[in-house]
């Protein structure tokens, strides 16, 4: 854990995130153009979030840059706490991960942890059923191959995870537990084991298919916490550690700081929101580095740094000199504030009709069940 002007694990994030820092203190290294340039060796480009910065730091990644090389295969990890409606925040991280399925032509496991939601919020199960159902309608909404996508719900296939899921927790104590969570003896005992669930997935693969993939999980920074403890106890299992690739947290609306949740609907963008939703959010709220005046925004130019409605943009225009002359404009006071805010929402909408249609074709065929991995539990 990080003790500063602000937090960061994965039951809290406030304040400014200093991304230096948590390189260093968790021990991290940077996607630095060396590595950047090895990965597009294999990919032939790379995504607009890597060249960004976005997701910019890993654990091991030319590792299995190195096993790419030899001919290795290797599986994707990643997952879903489903405990609200799924916004802007959580896709970043799920639409670079579809990318690097689709490059690489790997396996991919999703977990949706109900039993993680259950236990660290304040809702029913039944709730948190509801939302692992409309969660998993997003992310199959956007797109992941589901020959080669398996998701797998925490409760549901219990019978597979929990065998694994104890090898596991008998290796963590209840201290790591606590240094690495913040948790206290007011903490309750479902929220201790949960760490050891969402190691499962890291080698689940290798024990169903008896191979010996490395695994390679991308995942919003705020999570590492979790795979800093598997990294550590898996090989006294038997098996590698997995690999890591990081992003950074999404600006909330309301300005740089923190990151997007959805416990306040009308600060964050749902993938369920109406055009008419996000216009209104967007220029409502969304936090902007203009000036106070037309006069002075025009004189003095804006930040677009500090802007929301910029910071954003970089997860949804594609084209880098497009972003740089939006950059470049608004910095010298030509483009407006307003101007920049509906370049925002014009692009998030056309993201979101397409993505909504898929949804609903999803649901209405019902082509959930082609992703759910088969439960043999
Ligand atoms: N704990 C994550 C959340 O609350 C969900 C999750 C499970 C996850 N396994 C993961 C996220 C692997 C990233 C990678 O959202």
């Amino acid at each position: 854990m990080v003790k500063d002007n602000f937090e960061l694990n994965p039951y809290e994030v406030s304040g400014k995130i200093d991304y230096d820092k948590i390189v260093s203190e968790f021990g991290l290294k940077i996607l630095n153009n060396d590595i950047l340039q090895r990965l597009k060796e294999k990919t032939g480009e790379l995504h607009p979030f890597l060249r960004r910065k976005i997701f910019f730091a890993h654990r091991d990644l030319d590792k299995l840059l190195d096993r790419i090389e030899k001919g290795e295969r290797f599986f994707l990890y990643t997952g879903c706490g489903p405990s609200g409606p799924i916004h802007l925040g959580h896709i970043a991280t799920w639409r670079f991960t579809k990318w690097l399925q689709e490059k690489f032509d790997v396996e991919l496991w999703f977990q949706f942890t109900d039993d993680e939601k259950f236990l660290f919020k304040d809702k029913s199960f039944e709730e948190i059923k509801n939302w692992t159902y409309q969660n998993m309608l997003d992310v199959a909404a956007l797109g992941f191959d589901p020959k080669k996508t398996h998701f797998i719900i925490d409760s549901v296939h219990a019978g597979i995870l929990y065998p694994e899921a104890l090898k596991v927790a008998k290796k963590i104590t209840f201290s790591t537990i606590k240094a690495s969570f913040g948790f206290t003896n007011s903490n309750n005992i479902g929220s201790i084991f949960y760490t050891a669930m969402q190691t499962v997935p890291v080698f689940l693969p290798n024990v169903l298919n008896g191979k010996k993939e490395l695994c390679l999980i991308p995942l919003g920074i705020d999570q590492d916490p979790h795979f800093r403890i598997s990294r550590d106890i898996v090989e006294k299992l038997g098996f590698e550690k997995p690999i890591v690739i990081h992003s950074k947290m999404m600006s909330p609306i309301n300005g740089p700081e923190g990151k997007m949740s959805s416990s306040d609907p009308n600060k964050a963008i749902l993938l369920t929101d109406d055009e008419k939703t996000v216009r209104k959010k967007i220029n409502k709220y969304a936090f902007s580095g203009g000036r106070d005046t037309l006069e002075d925004h025009r004189k003095f130019g804006g930040n677009p740094d500090i802007d929301v409605s910029y910071l954003w943009l970089q997860y949804f225009e594609e084209d880098d000199s497009v972003l740089e002359n939006i950059y470049n404009d608004y910095k010298s006071g030509k483009l407006l504030s307003g101007e920049l805010k509906s370049i925002l929402i014009n692009k998030i909408n056309d993201f979101l009709k397409k993505h909504q249609e898929k949804r609903r074709l999803i649901e209405k065929n019902d082509l959930l069940k082609e992703f759910i991995f088969e439960k043999k539990c």
